[in-house]
């Protein structure tokens, strides 16, 4: 089929690659100039394993460009992946996606297109995405003017995209389903062929992302744009409260002098819960949760709707926050002047994506109460450069850099590097060698030994 992808950040180039991969024609568009030129090239903008492997596997059936000319016209689908950052009352700003359907429409050129919104998009936004789409193509001159213009007929689906970054091919290749909401028939029939190789999984998967063994077909959620569109936002809300939930446990495990660790495993294995995302430590960040969560309120509160079990999820995932802070507080006692190492500024690793990074939180709430904080990160270095110039001077390239003469090291992100880490070669470099397990993933024994004092994130 022929599709085009509108926007290749994390989620429209994994698309957009993978159904190239799939055999699929795919055009990807961005108004980034940049990144179109790194990516003709064959070069990827983000970090995410494998990605640049899939990039030249796909090639054949990969175009790049900075026109929706080049793309929009003859596709049957055409999804839009742009970036709905979260405005300043919370709800999400959707001026790149009503840009992205106004060019859209100017473009569509088919007896029958799909336009698939696949950025986290609020409930109702497709029906939003549709009349916009139908007011900027009844504008067209090109149209107006040609009486005997073939039909062109177009309908507004949704597919909300749950990758996880770092894990994005794989996530793709392998989704635990598909959901696909809209409220016409062809518009599922479509998206219901395009996904047939990935639902049957009936691919040759990369040599380097082989298909999971229990991996033998991907369910299908076939419903309507408002339920589609609510799934994805009560999933990632219900991910980040699980991820708060254990927190909360873990600070009360703390007190009462329990093991977080013990608690979790043992909460995990009863199948109801399941283990993953109960992992205690920080807390999350990163583009989706933060802003997804926030949305979610607000569009609630569109219907005088209170939704105190989220509200709760953020708010205690802000307090881990100032908890890792406090923490050092009570044991260095001052913080001003001290030296304070963060380990980590992606919000997560396998990812150079820094948006919503506990660490820039924590490394600001540090800075405000005095301290000095040098942070390290092995692959978001040159983003957070970039990102936060103002920031830049607190970033070390090395890890000596970070240690030497530190007061204290918080492991922010569990990157393998840190967890592998021969940490004997660095605590005599540290002048009080204190180490805040920000994730909840070293030794403590171990640590002790070297010579550490051990905190964790539980009291
Ligand atoms: N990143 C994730 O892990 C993830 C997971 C699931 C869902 N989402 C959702 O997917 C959407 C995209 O997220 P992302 O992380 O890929 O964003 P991103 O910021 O990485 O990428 C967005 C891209 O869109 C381009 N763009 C913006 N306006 C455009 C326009 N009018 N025409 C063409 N290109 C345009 C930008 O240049 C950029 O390359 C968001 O709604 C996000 O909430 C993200």
């Amino acid at each position: 089929m022929k599709v085009c992808v509108v926007g290749t950040g994390y989620v429209g180039l994994t698309t957009g690659v993978s159904l190239a991969f799939l055999g699929h024609e795919v055009t990807c568009v961005d108004l980034d100039q940049e990144k179109v030129d790194m990516l003709r090239g064959g070069r990827c903008p983000i970090y995410e394993p494998g990605m640049e492997e899939l990039l030249a596997e796909a090639a054949p059936n990969l175009t790049f460009t900075t026109s929706y000319a080049e793309g929009v016209p003859g596709a049957d689908v055409v999804f839009v992946a742009v970036q709905t950052p979260s405005a300043p009352d919370g709800s999400p700003d959707l001026r790149y996606l009503r840009s992205a359907a106004e060019s859209v429409a100017q473009s569509l050129d088919h007896d029958f297109t799909v336009v698939v919104n696949k950025s986290t998009v609020p409930i109702g936004s497709g029906n939003w995405v549709d009349a916009i789409l139908r007011d900027s193509f009844a504008t067209r001159a090109d149209r107006a003017q040609d009486q005997d213009a073939r039909p062109c007929e177009f309908s507004v689906a949704s597919n909300p995209e749950f990758l996880r970054e770092g894990n994005a091919i794989h996530d793709t290749l392998f989704p635990d389903r598909i959901v696909i909401g809209s409220d016409n028939p062809r518009a599922l029939e479509v998206l219901n062929h395009l996904y047939r190789p990935l639902i049957n999984q009936t691919f040759t998967p990369p040599t380097f992302q082989p298909r999971p063994d229990d991996t033998t077909a991907v369910p299908l959620v076939s419903t309507d744009l408002a339920s589609a569109e609510l799934i994805k936002y009560a999933a990632n809300a219900f991910l980040a409260l699980k991820i708060s939930y254990v927190n909360e446990i873990g600070q009360l495990a703390g007190k009462v002098g329990a093991d977080i660790t013990e608690v979790a495993r043992g909460i995990g294995l009863d199948q109801r819960i399941g283990s993953r995302f109960l992992e205690p430590g920080v807390g999350w960040g990163g583009s989706c949760f933060g802003k997804d969560t926030k949305a979610l309120i607000a569009t609630a509160s569109e219907y005088k709707y209170d939704m105190p079990i989220v509200q709760a999820a953020r708010d205690v995932n802000q307090r881990q926050r100032e908890i890792a802070v406090e923490r050092l507080q009570s044991e260095l006692r001052i913080l001003k002047g001290r030296k304070i190492g963060l380990l980590g500024v992606a919000f997560k690793p396998n990812t150079d994506d820094l948006r919503d990074s506990p660490a820039l939180d924590i490394a600001q709430l540090l800075v405000a109460r005095g301290a000095r904080v040098k942070l390290h990160d092995p692959i978001a270095g040159d983003r957070f450069r970039r990102e936060y110039p103002e920031m830049a001077p607190h970033l070390s390239d090395t890890l000596d850099g970070v240690f030497d003469d530190c007061d204290a090291v918080v492991l922010v992100t569990k990157w393998a590097q840190y967890l592998e880490l021969d940490w004997g070669k660095f605590v005599g470099l540290m002048r009080t060698p204190i180490v805040l397990d920000g994730r909840n993933v070293l030794d403590q024994d171990r640590m002790e030994r070297l010579g550490f004092r051990y905190l964790s994130m539980a009291g």
